[in-house]
């Protein structure tokens, strides 16, 4: 589904390199975690999947084709559904307006459009909230939105960039339930940057990330490394 072949990624003229010669495959209908210290390339890698930057070297396929060929704005409003680590929601739009957003063009009809934004907000608890702008959320209620949204397109691909950093763990397990349920659906790839480990190891695979470069993958871990893992991050 998603083929990645030594991706670098640099900023800052290259003084930064974000990525550094990532190999990675990922299938459809697979749970990847991916974990790692602030600033060791977790955004980054997940924008490079979700086509919302382009890599200095090496190659992102989806599907076969490589992202350099096609339309990227089409493959992001199709292809991909994706939650920010900011959630960039639209401060003048109502909770359901910013939900139907990626499908307007879409040809799907407005009454659907609302309709499949309505059971969404509801599935993320927020019934009551439907017409309320965002200012009048809170950071745990805006990130809910930011789901709901991510997910109105029915994506083959699900990219969330620490979906339940300002949750507590009930809603945590809520929206970790309604990603993973979304993911059976449609038999999507769901790639998940998190830094809870208990999020994490729902996944069928979590990779490591450090200085850019992938670590490790849970195949290479025994049951003692993984706790490991949990170690340094509590360290
Ligand atoms: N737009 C940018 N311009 C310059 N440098 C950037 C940019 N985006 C990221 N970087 C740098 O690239 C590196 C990786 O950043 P990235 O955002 O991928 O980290 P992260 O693992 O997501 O961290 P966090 O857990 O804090 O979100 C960092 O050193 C960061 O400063
Ligand atoms: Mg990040």
């Amino acid at each position: 589904m998603i083929s990645i072949k030594n991706l670098t990624k640099r900023y800052d003229k290259g003084m930064t390199i974000a990525l550094n010669n990532i190999n990675l495959d990922i299938d459809d209908g697979e749970f990847v975690s991916i974990m790692g210290t602030s600033g060791s390339g977790k955004s980054t890698l997940l924008n490079m999947i979700g086509g919302l930057d382009v890599p200095n070297e090496g190659t992102v396929d989806v599907m076969g084709e490589s992202l350099s060929k096609v339309s990227l704005s089409k493959y992001r409003r199709e292809t991909v559904g994706f939650v920010f680590q900011l959630h960039n929601l639209v401060p003048n739009l109502t909770c359901v307006e910013n939900v139907e957003l990626p499908l307007f063009g879409s040809g799907v009809k407005s009454s659907d459009m609302k309709s499949r934004a309505m059971n969404l907000l509801k599935a993320v608890g927020l019934d009551e909230f439907v017409n309320k702008r965002p200012n009048k959320l809170s950071g745990g209620q805006m990130q809910r939105v930011a789901i709901a949204r991510a997910l109105v397109n029915n994506p083959k691909i699900i990219l969330a960039d620490e979906p339940t950093g300002q949750l507590d763990s009930e809603n945590s397990e809520v929206i970790m339930d309604l990603l993973q349920e979304k993911q059976k659906e449609t038999n999507a790839a769901l790639v998940v940057v998190t830094h809870d480990f208990e999020i994490a190891k729902k996944a069928e695979r979590i990779i490591k990330i450090k200085d850019g470069q992938i670590e490790n993958s849970q195949e290479d871990l025994g049951v003692t490394d993984i706790d490991g893992i949990v170690d340094l991050e509590d360290s």
